[in-house]
């Protein structure tokens, strides 16, 4: 009884607020996704406001627990400006998984995503929504390489890398005729969005070709270019990892319908694992003279640490464990994998006692040790356990 009193009095007393809240909702919903985004943050926001004027409008900055304390300052901004909210993720990263939350946290009908380091021109929003608004587009893209310009302050391996992985892309249908599908800059309408979003992969930066790539029907896109401009404060995140992301995502959106991406990425590695393990297992075995047992016991062992730290670099890059965990992660990963091992182990013995070739027996062994590894080490290395707790960079 107490607790429904409570209840309504809180009911009534958010009603109350309601009222005094201005009267237009959102027609926009701009999405930031901030990692150390501190120092831009609130040159970025008198900007949109700026560039905003007279559009109903929310901004969501989604950070994930910038150790340079975005987040609090997002939250003191939107004490100011309530228009501005702050979404905070702990123990997680990813630029695309932020944005899809953020844009699930609004409701407005047009949905954008700009960068926080104003290497996005702010002010082609009002264009983009006007793109919307007449109905010609499902998503506005703001393409870099639309009139030719060529991004400034790119180091000649960033310039080469941005026109390779387009091209790559370039060639599926769905993309083909874009200038800039690896764009970070665009807008959508939410019913585009709400369409393909169970279907995204959200791993790494390409949101927006998630999206295109996604969607059950192929979305009308319109290009609008911008300068994208050099960034001022604070460094760019994207490295090798947000590179193997971006093949991860590719590799999801072509098999992932059949083989999860994670698994994809765990066998690529699984692969180097096979080569070590044979590598070790013919010096032994056949070079030195090793007796089979010991010498497949030993390449197993060697080739696990090897497996563990690649794993846990690329294949759980999102959940990366790092110093203390990282030890125990490789202890349970070890433990694991001693299973796995005893049964490869055990199994390729068999085979070899009963005439098998040692080539095929010891393959056999590793292929039963590979598939227990994978289940198990996903949910006890990096699983749920873990998560939340694994270190963010
Ligand atoms: N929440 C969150 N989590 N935000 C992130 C993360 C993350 O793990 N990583 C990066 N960000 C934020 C950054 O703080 C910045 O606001 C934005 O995402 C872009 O990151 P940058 O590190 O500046 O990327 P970039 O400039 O190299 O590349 C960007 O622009 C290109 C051109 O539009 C990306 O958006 C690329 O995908 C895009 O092609
Ligand atoms: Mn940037």
């Amino acid at each position: 009884m107490r607790a429904v009193q409570d209840e309504l009095r809180v009911t009534s007393a958010a009603a109350g607020r309601a009222a005094e809240r201005p009267p237009r909702p959102a027609e926009l919903a701009v999405i930031v996704p901030t990692f150390n985004e501190r120092a831009n943050v609130l040159e970025l926001a008198r900007r949109l406001v700026a560039a905003l004027d007279g559009i109903a409008f929310e901004v969501i900055v989604v950070d994930d627990d910038s150790p340079d304390g975005t987040a609090d300052l997002v939250r003191e901004l939107a004490l100011h400006d309530p228009r501005f909210r702050c979404l905070q993720r702990i123990g997680r990263r990813g630029l695309a998984s932020a944005c899809v939350e953020g844009m699930l946290a609004t409701a407005a009908p047009c949905l954008a995503v700009i960068d926080a380091d104003l290497q996005h021109d702010e002010r082609l929003l009002v264009p983009m929504l006007e793109a919307l608004r007449s109905g010609r587009a499902d998503l506005v893209l703001a393409s870099r390489y639309l009139d030719g310009t060529a991004v400034p302050g790119w180091a000649e391996q960033r310039r080469l890398a941005s026109r390779l992985a387009t091209r790559l892309v370039g060639a599926l249908p769905r993309l083909r005729g874009l200038t800039d599908p690896l764009s970070g800059f665009f807008m959508l309408r939410r019913e585009a969005f709400e369409a393909s979003v169970r279907g995204l992969s959200a791993i790494g930066f390409k949101l927006l070709l998630d999206i295109l790539l996604s969607a059950p029907e192929p979305l009308r896109v319109v290009e609008l270019p911008y300068r994208f401009r050099e960034r001022r404060e604070g460094r760019s995140k994207l490295d090798a990892r947000v590179a193997v992301e971006f093949l991860t995502l590719l590799l999801d959106k072509l098999v992932g319908a059949w083989i999860p991406a994670r698994f994809s990425m765990f066998a690529a590695v699984g692969g180097l694992w096979v080569l070590v393990h044979l590598a070790v297992l013919a010096l032994l075995h056949r070079g030195v003279g090793v007796d089979f047992l010991p010498a497949q016991t030993l390449a197993t062992f060697g080739a696990m640490t090897f497996n563990f730290a690649l794993n846990n670099e690329l294949t759980y890059s999102d959940r990366r464990l790092r110093g203390a965990r990282w030890l125990t992660g490789w202890a349970s990963f070890c433990l694991v994998c001693s299973v796995g091992a005893l049964a490869n182990v055990g199994i390729a013995t068999v085979l070899f006692l009963r005439d098998t070739s040692w080539l095929l027996a010891a393959i056999a062994g590793i292929l039963v040790g590979a598939v227990w590894n994978y289940a198990v080490t996903g949910f006890l290395t990096w699983g749920s356990r873990g998560r939340g707790r694994a270190a963010t960079r």
